[in-house]
């Protein structure tokens, strides 16, 4: 298990450019910088909702809206095994209860029973209430194990723009909003499969959430205010692309040399700590109803807990982002609803 080709994937790299950048990063300095903003078109192609996905004149912004008719989101052209994936992204302002925006990787569509999946997912609130974030990670369909963690932010993103970005390689996951990364998810040999192993595309939708984002329905999209627009620019794919035809096996390789990112640095550990203590909400880990036994990647501090139990217990969304003809995803988890608590 684990290891790199062991699904025997052809790999074809184009990420001979600057990963290097990442060693470089001792300054807190976002990992961004430098990296290629390609044109929409020559990295992405809409996913679903047709209009709601409008091109800016640059080329290189889109918005995506909600509407009563539909949501709507893109997909990249390419599959990508490891990488750097970034978006700066603007929220819907005002009353957005129900409403879900996510910028995430998956390869739901290709594995039904064993997929990988790495996610920021973004919930809409009632009026005066802060958007929440939520991360998460399946590997190999391992979706009777949620691993979601629950955020506030420090600042309201439907006000500006804010990047948010997916650093993954083959022994660890990244998240960061701007330069403070928020979590790390460690591969260890206790998670088995569970880490995201198989090449995956990008994607980013807004979509309708009544259906589990509420409480009972008690706060669902309300049209009035529709439409709820996002607006993704800055788009980053820094990636190694999987190409299926030439056969080619180099990304992995490449990847585990020196231009390997070597995770955080001591001050962006500092900013993490910070981050998880000021503003995390929920973890899986402390999550008892679920788990009378925490996952075993689980770092357990009793402080920690103790911290999280201030809130209200919270459950959570199941991943029903999946809009689009492209996915056809099983239901995952038995908790489908954010309480009334978590707004
Ligand atoms: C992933 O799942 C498949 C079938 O569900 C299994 O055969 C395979 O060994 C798993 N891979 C890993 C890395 O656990």
């Amino acid at each position: 298990m684990g290891g790199r080709g062991h699904m025997g994937w052809f790999l074809f790299c184009c990420c001979s450019s600057s990963l290097l950048f990442f060693v470089a990063s001792s300054s807190s300095v976002s990992p961004r910088r430098n990296l290629p903003i390609i044109a929409f078109e020559d990295g992405y192609t809409p996913l679903f909702g047709d209009h709601n996905l409008a091109i800016h004149r640059d080329g290189k912004s889109v918005h995506l809206s909600l509407d009563e008719r539909t949501g709507s989101g893109f997909v990249s052209h390419d599959l990508y095994l490891h990488g750097y994936f970034s978006a700066s992204i603007k929220l819907p302002a005002d009353y957005t209860a129900g409403v879900v925006v996510a910028f995430y990787m998956s390869n739901g569509d290709m594995f039904q029973n064993n997929h990988d999946e790495i996610d920021f997912e973004f919930l809409g609130n009632i009026r005066g209430k802060d958007w929440r974030i939520q991360t998460n990670v399946y590997g190999n369909g391992s979706t009777s194990i949620g691993r979601e963690e629950r955020y506030g932010l420090w600042f309201d993103p439907a006000e500006d723009f804010h990047q948010y970005s997916i650093l993954w390689t083959d022994s660890k996951i990244i998240f960061y909003v701007d330069d403070v990364p928020i979590r790390e998810v460690k591969r260890t040999e206790s998670m088995g499969g569970d880490f995201p192993s198989k090449p995956m595309t990008l994607y980013a939708t807004i979509w309708d959430a009544s259906d589990w984002a509420t409480n009972g329905g008690k706060y669902r999209v309300n049209y009035k205010y529709a439409p709820y627009v996002a607006e993704f620019s800055d788009l980053v794919l820094h990636g190694c692309a999987v190409d299926p035809i030439e056969h080619v096996a180099k990304c992995d390789s490449a990847l585990g040399s020196e231009e390997v990112p070597s995770g955080v640095t001591q001050v962006q550990i500092t900013k993490m700590r910070n981050f998880r203590l000021r503003h995390m909400t929920y973890s899986y880990c402390y999550d008892t109803v679920r788990y009378k036994v925490p996952p075993p990647e689980c770092v357990i501090s009793h402080q920690e807990a103790e911290r999280l139990r201030k809130f209200d217990p919270i459950t959570f969304g199941n991943g029903r982002r999946h809009r689009g003809k492209r996915h056809h995803h099983s239901s995952r988890g038995s908790q489908e609803e954010i309480t009334a608590s978590s707004f």
